[in-house]
């Protein structure tokens, strides 16, 4: 079981994609150095009805821990008895919610983001989850819906419920992914909760930007997306220079493909031959930014066999002289 307020500092976590931060990609992160994992969001609704899919998306691998599994939802008692199945089934080691999602499948049935427009609901939710389960029960949250002020009030009530922690994307619901994460904003909310550790997110993609980040928000920690996709060393090259200054070395090309060959067989080990078709969305992440990225981008994102795979990437080795 986490207990966020003796973790040490500063916090380096997964933040959670759906779609993306799975068991596969999770382990690989895990063996990269990543110290700590969100899991990609459940539906309540269907993990109460042990929906097999969804009970399957909270299985995770042991050598994954300590591993947070982010739940969506907006009754509070369906919120609650998933949390109660999950805990049961699963023991994850922190559960989390939902309380950012900006889209819009989410967001018309009051999950996700629209929580930030029903504290009432939001308090009841994370109340709820609360009395249920023994493991730490903590809040993914926007800075607001459309105001970017909203989050001022919003953590206080979330922290008056119980929640033991706070990750805050530092956009609102109506940027969605557009124009840059207020770190500075995000440091103002903190301060109205004090006592509750806080993680800051958004747009954390150098180790240089994970510092200003949390100069800016003054957060427990940083919780990291898009920065380790195709990029799981990430987490261990930013701890290290949040710790001491230490810049690590980037991977060799030799060590991203020797990586892509591992996801893939877990992909493959953990879902069968159509892993690798679900793989296509992690494999153009893994060569951003190398000389190969253009040449491999167009059969990357049509691999169905670990062949296929192995082929595209040889070539790419003696298309580059690497
Ligand atoms: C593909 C994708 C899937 C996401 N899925 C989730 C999710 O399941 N739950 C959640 O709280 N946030 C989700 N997010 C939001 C991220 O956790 C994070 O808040 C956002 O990407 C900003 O951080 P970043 O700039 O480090 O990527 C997702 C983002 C992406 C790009």
């Amino acid at each position: 079981m986490l207990d966020w307020k003796s973790l040490p500092r500063p916090i380096v976590a997964l933040a959670p994609m759906a779609d993306m931060s799975d068991l596969p990609f999770c382990l690989i992160c895990k063996e990269k150095g990543t110290p700590l994992m969100f899991r990609e969001m459940v539906s309540s609704e269907a993990i109460v009805r042990l929906n097999p899919k969804t009970l399957n998306m909270a299985t995770f691998d042991q050598r994954e821990r300590p591993l947070v599994q982010q739940v969506f939802g907006s009754n509070p008692a369906v919120m609650a008895e998933a949390a109660r199945i999950i805990e049961e089934r699963f023991a994850p080691d922190a559960i989390d919610i939902n309380m950012g999602c900006p889209v819009y499948n989410l967001v018309s049935n009051f999950n996700g983001a629209s929580l930030i427009r029903e504290p009432e609901r939001a308090h009841a939710i994370v109340k709820a989850m609360k009395a249920a389960v023994k493991v730490p029960v903590s809040v993914k949250t926007r800075l607001g819906w459309s105001k970017d002020t909203d989050c001022l009030d919003f953590v206080k009530v979330v922290a008056d419920a119980g929640a033991d922690l706070i990750s805050m994307h530092g956009r609102t619901r109506e940027q969605g992914y557009s124009g840059t994460a207020n770190w500075v904003r995000i440091g103002e909310a903190r301060r109205n909760v004090p006592h509750l550790p806080f993680l800051v997110n958004g747009d954390i993609t150098t180790v240089e930007r994970a510092k200003l980040a949390m100069e800016q928000s003054g957060a427990d920690g940083v919780l990291i997306g898009r920065g380790l996709l195709g990029n799981p060393w990430f987490a261990k090259r930013v701890e290290a220079y949040l710790q001491d200054g230490t810049l690590l070395p980037e991977p060799t090309w030799d060590e991203r493909v020797a990586t892509v060959l591992a996801h893939a067989q877990l992909q493959i080990d953990h879902y069968g031959e159509r892993g690798l078709v679900k793989l296509r969305k992690h494999l153009p992440w893994y060569f951003k930014g190398t000389p190969a990225e253009k040449t491999l981008k167009p059969t990357l994102v049509r691999i169905s066999h670990y062949l296929e795979l192995k082929t595209a990437l040889d070539q790419a080795n003696l298309d580059n002289g690497f």
